[in-house]
């Protein structure tokens, strides 16, 4: 491998240090370009710029390959905890017995919101979008946590990052109580993290619920395989924010926007919307691929495709598994299961999506899974915001820490007017 790059612009050649990560991705250091040369690159969103160097999580999507801190996502499937991969992605290791106890302990006391903060919801409208309300009473946390917003250690870092992972779930739950018009229920510090969530969501006053076991490790499951995914848009936006010095509830409220989106995380509901069409008789799965490699259509075959996979989604493998899982139980069938079955067999053999390389992607069997948990379709993309969070987090620390770290500020090739004078309002034409 080259030890520099050249680059030859009006006559002159640059020498430009080489960058190579710890799996040998290489990359173009050009940080010094514009100074010496006076141009600067141009990567409309970004597909070929590395923002930062990163030690949290690696991604070879050629080889479908996920890991966090190393380790391959596959070895979460059947083992830990939501509580232990947040500790690995926050602090870089998997927790001791010492270091988990602490922080459950940490987050069981936590779960609370101020009282205070319980207005705030009433106020909103019942028919508030969640991510709008989770995004609003995630940036709210800064106004009841002053003592948080500036972080002088990683023992401060922990405190702010136990309470902010609490919470998120007490604010999911509290978000959807009041958008059916029913009553908040208290965190139970008996429960554990997933099945607090799903006590909160679903409990009555006069009623606990009850949690199946299956059901609860399905949803750690899905929290953990949301829990990070590099340089995202979500995280990118989480680690713009905190370049500018900001706290870490409000990034990480940036962050929920970013993700509210439809080309983010928003696609799993499109698959449900997808599978419903099919199920409700509208069209056969052959009807639909055949419409989705029509190019005048307009139709996509939601769940497939990846900007990053060119191989099978690992994320996507797992959850196969545990919908088959889930769905094996007497007296669980799902006919949309059925439906997404037939449309991955359609279309792993059609030469359309293997030459395009169009594999199942994280959001092809999520979507099932949660409505069979019982979580509505509106709080799909709050799911994916629970389970990404420890990542954001994550990601927040590292750019605060990083010495070499800039505040993100791009720059653009302007193509508006040229120099142009102010004109008078009596004297303006159209
Ligand atoms: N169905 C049909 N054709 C597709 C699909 C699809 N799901 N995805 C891509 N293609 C086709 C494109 O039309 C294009 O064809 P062409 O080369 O003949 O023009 C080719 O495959 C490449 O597509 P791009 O849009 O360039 O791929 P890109 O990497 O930009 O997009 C994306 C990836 C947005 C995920 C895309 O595959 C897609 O729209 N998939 C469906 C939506 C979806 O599932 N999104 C969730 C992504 S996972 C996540 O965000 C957590």
């Amino acid at each position: 491998m080259s030890d520099k790059a050249t680059l030859t612009l009006d006559g002159e050649q640059y020498d430009l240090p080489l960058v190579i990560g710890s799996e040998d991705e290489p990359a173009i250091d050009i940080s010094s370009l514009r100074a010496r040369t006076g141009y600067i690159t141009l990567d409309p969103g970004y597909a070929n710029t590395g923002s930062c160097q990163s030690s949290i999580t690696y991604i070879d999507g050629e080889k479908g390959i996920l890991r966090y801190r190393g380790i391959p996502i596959e070895q979460f499937a059947n083992g830990p905890n939501f509580i232990e991969v947040v500790w690995l992605l926050i602090c870089g290791h998997l927790p001791t017995t010492e270091e988990y106890t602490d922080f459950a302990r940490d987050l069981t006391l936590h779960a609370n919101l101020d009282e205070g903060m319980k207005s705030h919801f009433d106020s909103f409208p019942r028919t508030a979008p969640p991510m709008a309300v989770l995004s609003s009473m995630i940036n709210t946390l800064s106004c009841f946590h002053p003592e948080l917003l500036e972080l002088e250690d990683t023992e401060q870092f922990r405190m702010a990052a136990a309470r902010l992972i609490s919470k998120i779930r007490t604010i999911a739950a509290y978000a959807y109580r009041h958008s059916t018009g029913q009553p908040y229920i208290y965190p139970d510090p008996h429960q554990r993290y997933v099945h607090n969530f799903l006590h909160m969501m679903f409990s009555q006053p006069y009623d606990q619920y009850v949690c199946d076991d299956l059901v609860r490790d399905a949803l750690n499951l899905i929290l953990i395989l949301h829990a990070d995914h590099e340089q995202n848009c979500s995280t990118s936006t989480v680690r713009m924010v905190a370049s500018s010095g900001a706290n870490l509830f409000t990034s990480c409220s940036a962050g929920v926007g970013a993700l509210w989106g439809p080309l983010h995380g928003g696609a799993n509901v499109a698959v449900m919307n997808m599978l419903e069409e099919i199920h409700k008789g509208n069209m056969t799965p052959e009807a639909y691929v055949n419409l989705a490699k029509d190019k005048e259509s307009g139709v996509r075959l939601m769940g497939f495709g990846h900007r990053v996979y060119k191989d099978f989604d690992p994320r996507a493998k797992v959850l196969r598994e545990v919908a088959e899982r889930l769905f094996s139980q007497p007296g669980k069938k799902d006919p949309l299961l059925d439906i997404a079955r037939k449309l991955e067999e359609i279309a792993l053999q059609d030469p359309y999506f293997i030459e395009r390389k169009l594999y199942p992607n994280v959001d092809f069997y999520s979507g099932i899974i949660l409505r069979t948990i019982g979580i509505p379709t509106s709080m799909f993309t709050v799911i994916f915001a629970m389970g990404r969070l420890p990542g954001w987090i994550a990601h927040w620390w590292e750019q605060r820490r990083d010495a070499n770290s800039r505040i993100s500020r791009p720059r653009q090739i302007y193509t508006g007017n040229g120099l142009t004078d102010y004109v008078e309002m009596p004297s303006r034409k159209i």
